[in-house]
């Protein structure tokens, strides 16, 4: 079968990510990701999700969901993504991204699954493991694949789960013939990994509860001042770039991908700084790198209606090429097509 190619999609390479509408948005999540796809937008043709059905992974709230997911929208844009240029879609409203994950699932031996870091770590801390906390790498690995994605921007945690992605669609290729574009891994030069302020042997996350471990997209400039003059150290009174313990090191990362420094200019800088003017310094760049995201995310949550019909365009927008990829993808497996 002719791959046909709607309109909407040119010629340009396709980039597609995502990210889950849980917890609060911290900047890993926009150092890692979201701060790339802005860079991207204008050299690819992109599609952001935010990923509601990897979300339900686990349980959530059914109404914090909802708004969680309006929410993590407004962020994407508000952070610089071009709706005109770039399409946001929730997973969920283009059915093909399940219907894609069950065809998969059915080429993808279970024994690649169950080796997944990320299955062993979450399903470790849950009494009871759903299927689906499972097949979640499967469903990432549909969502790439079904826009024939060239290229995947993440953070340096999702490697595996890319990995994973180019194993399914290269055996999906050798059974069923060449179908599915092989996807290059994407990662920020700096900022691939922020580490927790509290813990910086640990990666940031959504999941963790510690007020001083993640600084929220949404911190209010008075709680990141907080959060980073009390962010772990090391006993060294001032920084040393030799010797520079994780927690230094985590903080010099932050402050570079937030300002674009040279490693040049952070060594002038701060060779032999003290750590409380070193906090300081990475406290006032991340509230001005957040303050105008900030801005921008009341400006459009204070918008009825704009977000709703900008999700909707982008879906009705994607879904033609989606549906063409799920009936290649079927014809080749011999299912009945319309
Ligand atoms: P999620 O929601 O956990 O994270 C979203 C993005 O943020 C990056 N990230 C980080 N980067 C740097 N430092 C950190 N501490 C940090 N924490 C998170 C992640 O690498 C990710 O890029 N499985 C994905 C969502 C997903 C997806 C996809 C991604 C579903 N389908 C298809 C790419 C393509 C996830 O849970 O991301």
């Amino acid at each position: 079968m002719k791959e046909s190619r709607p309109s909407y999609f040119s010629m340009k390479p396709r980039v597609l990510s995502g990210i889950q509408p849980t917890g609060s948005l911290h900047i890993g999540n926009y150092l890692g990701a979201l701060k790339n796809w802005v860079r991207m937008q204008y050299d690819y043709e992109c599609v952001f999700c935010i990923v509601d059905l990897h979300a339900i992974t686990l349980y959530q709230d059914p109404k914090e969901l909802k708004q969680k997911i309006e929410q993590t929208a407004a962020i994407f844009l508000a952070a610089g993504i071009d709706p005109k240029v770039s399409s946001v879609v929730v997973q969920s409203t283009v059915k093909e991204h399940a219907e894609l994950c069950w065809l998969l699932t059915c080429t993808t031996p279970i024994g690649w699954l169950e080796r997944m870091t990320q299955f062993k770590d979450k399903s470790s801390k849950q009494e009871s493991i759903s299927d689906g906390l499972l097949q979640y790498p499967v469903l990432m690995a549909a969502d790439i694949l079904l826009y024939k994605a060239n290229a995947v921007p993440v953070g340096e945690d999702q490697m595996q789960h890319l990995e994973l992605t180019r194993d399914i669609a290269q055996r999906f290729n050798a059974m069923y013939g060449e179908t599915f574009v092989m996807p290059e891994t994407k990662l920020p030069t700096v900022g691939a990994r922020v580490m927790g302020l509290d813990d910086p042997t640990k990666k940031m996350s959504k999941s963790e509860t510690n007020p001083g471990h993640a600084i929220s997209l949404l911190d209010e400039p008075s709680v990141i001042r907080k959060k980073i003059m009390r962010a772990t150290t090391d006993s060294n009174p001032q920084v040393d770039l030799e010797t520079a313990g994780p927690g230094v090191l985590n903080l010099l990362s932050i402050h570079q991908a937030f300002t674009g420094w040279t490693d040049e200019q952070v060594k002038q800088h701060f060779q032999g700084l003290r750590y409380g003017d070193l906090k300081k310094t990475v406290a006032e760049a991340v509230v001005a790198g957040l303050e105008p995201i900030q801005q921008r995310y009341l400006q459009i949550m204070a918008e009825p209606g704009y977000l709703q019909g900008v999700l909707r365009e982008a879906a009705e927008r994607v879904r033609p090429f989606a549906a063409e990829t799920v009936r290649l993808v079927k014809d080749r497996m011999g299912i009945y097509t319309d």
